[in-house]
């Protein structure tokens, strides 16, 4: 067994309000994958933060030991100078930089004085080829979907060649073969020496990659175990203090005796990304009825969110086909005739689309809702607006001092559930959820779940986006597998399997 390489003693760490971290010891052996699991919440991006340098010595109580020895990282160069590298679940990528730019950042090859930028781009390209991606390298990065950007950050720390490599929820916005290819990645970097701290909330890919895991609950480090002598079970034990039996609580739904109205249906939905460009979304026909769950699976740019986008009226140009929401056509979707109508988005990329990190929990909950709080001459209703906001802020369970917090200062979870609370706090009659669970701990799924229960039980209709099979086929009545852009498959309840729907998400159409 070897030394460890890094350790952690006694680590207290204070923000204005908030204890994040009141007891962290932790030991990382040199050459193992060491995953770090809790709740929302429980301190994991507090302290790889730490251990990266972002929060410098001093603003924080107890040690780190980077071989046997003391260290006090004054910043992000420290760390990465004592071979640290950190990639966090916010992205540090710069938009207006091409993707090579980017995962060259600072080491450039150059040629003389000057960048080569011929040499460059040849290096990005075979780093893209040899993650099996198909982003070219002279892209810029804005244009680059959420997990196209987690790979390119990905590419970018990977290739700096660090002793230590700190995964922060790398794959919360990948889909199941990019984990593949990620983890893959990862085993050949382990058997090359990199020692590896990776936290997910996915503890089936825990289970796969970890040698070691460490359990955090209300700031403190609960235990560390050996994969091979763990369950999930036990970890979500420890992580919650409660056993959590049901991951997917949706029953197949008993549907009522009269037919259902539609609330939404599509015909021939055909949509471009721009004026004058060809058709991307093409030919899409569907119906939602109320008190129904539809998933929508598919591959990283298969046109899911793209599609949802589009309903909501924020992405594309409509070249043809028929949109109908409860009875009346919608031709001309804007986001604020779509709130009016009953038609919500909670998106997937909460940094740009969903919250004002600098505002309050409060103020981003009521955002969507504000026409509803106004009074007679433009006043707001602050008092409405405040009891409100105070019931989904507790229902949905927001870890934070109160709803007065600052949205940037919760954790990625939290932040997630406040963009739910927004969507749902506009009173819909169909919400779309694009990947709602990603980022969220095994309680807080639950939490999600039990409320898309609450709201189909309502009577009201959701749609939902997500990238992992098991939630698609545990929260479903009906699947439909968009591929490239058309429908790959619409299938049943009874006729959901893995196999079926990953043939359709690839554009075979099972021979059945
Ligand atoms: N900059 C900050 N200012 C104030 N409070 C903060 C700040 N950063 C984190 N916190 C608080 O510290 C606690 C731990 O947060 P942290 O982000 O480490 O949780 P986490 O385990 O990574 O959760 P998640 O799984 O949701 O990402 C939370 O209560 C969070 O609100
Ligand atoms: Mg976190």
């Amino acid at each position: 067994m070897s030394a460890p390489l890094l350790v952690v003693r006694d680590l207290v760490k204070k923000f204005p309000g908030v204890v994040a971290l009141k007891n962290v010891n932790f030991d990382l052996r040199a050459g193992e994958v060491h995953a770090l699991c809790g709740e929302n919440g429980a301190g994991k991006s507090t302290l790889i933060k730490l251990l990266g340098g972002i929060y410098p010595h001093g603003s924080y109580e107890g040690e780190l030991q980077v071989d046997g020895r003391p260290v006090t990282f004054r910043g992000i160069r420290d760390a990465e100078h004592a071979g640290i590298s950190v990639i966090t679940q916010e992205f540090a990528l710069v938009g207006e930089l091409s993707v090579a730019e980017n995962i060259f950042l600072g080491r450039a090859p150059r040629l003389g004085w000057r960048v080569d930028w011929p040499e460059m781009h040849r290096r990005a390209a075979a780093l893209l080829a040899d993650f099996g991606l198909n982003i070219a390298p002279d892209a810029p990065v804005r244009t680059l979907g959420i997990g196209q950007k987690q790979l390119v950050e990905i590419v970018r720390a990977m290739d700096k060649k660090s002793r230590i490599l700190v995964l922060d929820e790398p794959t919360a916005a990948l889909t199941e073969q990019e984990v593949e290819v990620l983890l893959t990645h990862l085993r050949r970097l382990r058997a090359l020496g990199t020692t590896c701290i990776y936290i997910s909330h996915k503890l089936d890919e825990v289970f796969a990659i970890a040698d070691r895991i460490t359990v955090l609950r209300d700031g403190a480090s609960i235990t560390t175990l050996a994969t091979h002598d763990a369950t999930i079970p036990v970890v979500i034990k420890h992580m919650v203090g409660r056993e959590i039996t049901d991951l997917f609580p949706r029953k197949s739904r008993a549907v009522a005796a009269a037919p259902l109205a539609d609330v939404l249906s599509v015909r021939g939905l055909s949509v471009a990304p721009a004026k004058g460009r060809p058709a991307f979304l093409r030919d899409l026909s569907f119906e939602l009825r109320a008190g129904e769950v539809l998933g929508f699976g598919g591959l990283m740019g298969a046109g899911r969110t793209e599609l949802l986008m589009h309903l909501f009226g924020a992405w594309g140009q409509r070249l043809g086909g028929e949109v109908t929401l409860r009875g009346q056509p919608y031709a001309r979707p804007s986001p604020g005739e779509s709130i009016r109508r009953g038609l919500v988005l909670a998106s997937e990329d909460r940094r740009r689309y969903g919250l004002i990190l600098a505002q309050e929990i409060g103020f981003n909950l009521s955002l969507s809702s504000l026409p509803e709080f106004t009074r007679f001459g433009g006043r707001i209703d602050t008092p409405a607006e405040q009891v409100r906001n105070q019931h989904f802020y507790t229902s949905l369970r927001v870890k934070a001092p109160g709803q007065h917090t600052r949205a940037g200062t919760l954790s990625g979870g939290n932040q997630q559930k406040v963009v739910l609370g927004k969507a749902l706090m506009t009173g819909p009659t169909v919400i779309m959820l694009d990947e709602p669970t990603r980022g969220i701990d095994v309680g807080a799924k639950l939490e999600v779940y039990e409320l898309i229960n609450r709201l189909t039980a309502e009577g009201k209709a959701v749609i939902l986006v997500s990238s992992e099979l098991p939630e698609l086929m545990g929260m479903s009545d009906r699947v439909i597998m968009l591929h490239e852009g058309v429908i790959g498959g619409e299938f049943a309840r009874a006729e959901f399997s893995q196999e079926k729907l990953l043939a359709a998400a690839m554009g075979h159409a099972h021979a059945a």
